[in-house]
Formats: structure tokens, sequence, C-alpha cells
């Protein structure tokens, strides 16, 4: 049984060590970065508010009351970020359980269908039968599809169309496909999207794509991204015929 970061910087070959290694660098980097931006908003906004307090006026109570929100919220971030960052020390293994693919999809998209209604987005579920049953942990890859989906939520906005299908292709390999109706990601943000705290959202903590990212290597599969022809981001989980059996996530401490 591993952690999520210890799945990703592993300890079992040589040949990964300078890659791993320069993740860890990295991910410690983003997450000092992450802390300092609160930090910094922090300490002016207690600043300014030694300063309001030093000069009482009429409207310094009304005033204080604003900053000390401000404060609060701030707290928040930082609690947040420090707590996402435990969550990847959490001990993470694989149940695994022969499962249907296409329920997954379709509960994942359960889950989301309010908001989509709320935004005037159609979910579509595509499940192109007949599907192979497929051995994975059910819990993990519903919270990377799950990861997936609110990402294209979020970039569509309001007005579009979401498609999450899965199908088999020629290799025998599982596709689950996210296609969203939104931007798109640059071409210039393509490798760097599955970056741990790599985000463009005001309240990102850029960690989504990363721990899906891990989730589907602990199945033996990769995640990629990519632009559909006629606009719109594509993300990609494929998992191989019989990649189940390359579990990573129950083989390591
Ligand atoms: N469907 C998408 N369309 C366009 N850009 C995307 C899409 N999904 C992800 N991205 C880009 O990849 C970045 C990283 O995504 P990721 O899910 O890791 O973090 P986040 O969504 O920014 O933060 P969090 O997941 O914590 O809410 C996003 O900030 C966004 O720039
Ligand atoms: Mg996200």
């Amino acid at each position: 049984m591993g952690t999520i970061l210890a799945n990703a910087l592993g300890s079992d070959s040589a040949q990964w060590a300078a890659e791993r290694r320069t993740l860890l660098s990295r991910l410690l980097a983003r997450m000092a970065h992450e802390v300092r931006n609160p930090l910094s908003s922090l300490d002016i906004h207690v600043q300014l508010l030694e300063e309001d307090l030093a000069q009482p006026t009429a409207g310094v109570a009304a005033k204080a009351v604003g900053r000390l929100e401000i404060i609060r919220g701030e707290l928040r971030r930082l609690e947040a970020i420090v707590e996402n960052f435990l969550r990847l020390a959490e001990p993470f293994s694989l149940n695994l359980e022969p499962l249907h693919v296409g329920r997954i999809c379709r509960q994942v998209c359960d889950l989301v269908q309010p908001d989509a209604e709320n935004r005037d987005i159609q979910l579509v579920v595509k499940v192109v039968e007949p599907l192979p049953p497929l051995v994975a942990d059910a819990g993990q890859l519903t919270q990377a599809l799950l990861n997936l989906v609110i990402n294209a939520l979020q970039a569509v906005e309001r007005r579009g169309r979401i498609e999450v299908s899965v199908r088999v292709d020629a290799d025998g390999a599982l596709m689950l496909q996210v296609h969203d109706s939104g931007p798109g990601v640059p071409v210039e943000n393509r490798a760097a999207v599955f970056d741990p705290y790599f985000t463009t959202k005001a309240d990102g903590t850029g960690l989504g794509l990363w721990i899906a990212q891990q989730i589907v290597a602990a199945h033996g599969g990769d995640l990629q991204v990519a632009n559909a022809p006629a606009g719109g981001a594509v993300f990609t989980i494929c998992l191989p015929p019989r990649g189940q059996a390359a579990v990573h996530g129950q083989s390591q401490s």
C-alpha cells in the first residue's frame, strides 16, 4: 500500500530516479509558492488592520469586519492547500473489483447533472457496447473521471455540451473520453496541465489532473489531452486490455 505521493515518486527503479527527484522538487516548490500567496495577503491585511486600530475613527469597526473576512478567507485557503497536500500522503491502494465502466460514466454524470443544468450545459453519456468487464477500483476511477468532468464544466462555463464516452479501441483498450465544447487547452499548456499545482483558475488547486493521472497510472493506463478538430478539449483515459493487472498501487509500500 502506498500513497499518491509515494506512488508518483516510486522507489523501485533507478531509471526513473532523476525524473522523480525533479517531480518532488517541483511539487515542493509549487507548494511553497501556493502557500506564499495567501501568506503575503494575510500579512498585508493584518498590517492594515493594525493601522486602522491605531487610529480608531467612526468607520473603523465596519472596515475591520471586511478585513477580518478577507483574513478568514485566506486562512481557509491555506487550510485547503495543506489538506489537499496531506490527502496526497494518505494511504492509497486499489480496491480491485470487476465493474462495468459504463455505469461509472453514468454515475459521474448523475453527480454533476444539477450543476450542468444550472449552467445550461448538455451532458451526454455514450457507452459503445459491448464493453469487456474491467477490473478496477470503482471509487478511484470515479474520482479520476469526476475530476475531468468538473474541469469540462468549468471550461464550458455556460451553454455548451460535454460528452462522456467509453468504447473499446482496435487493440482492445478501453477508451474513456471527456469531450467539451469549451475553449480547449492551448498548445503551450498541454504538458503543464498535468503538473501538480498548475492552474489557470483563481480558486483552483491545480491538483485535479495530476491526481487523475496518478490514479490512471496505478491502473496501468494513461491519461492524455488533445483538442478536437471542431474545438474543445478531449481528455482520454486509456486502460490497456488487461492493464488492470499492472496495479502499482497494491505492490508498493
Ligand atoms: N477541459 C479543459 N479545458 C480547458 N482547460 C483545461 C481543461 N481541464 C483542465 N484544463 C486546464 O488545466 C489546468 C489544471 O487542471 P486541474 O484539474 O489539475 O486543476 P484546476 O482545475 O485548475 O484546479 P482544481 O482541480 O483544484 O479545481 C486548469 O487550470 C486549466 O487551465
Ligand atoms: Mg480541476
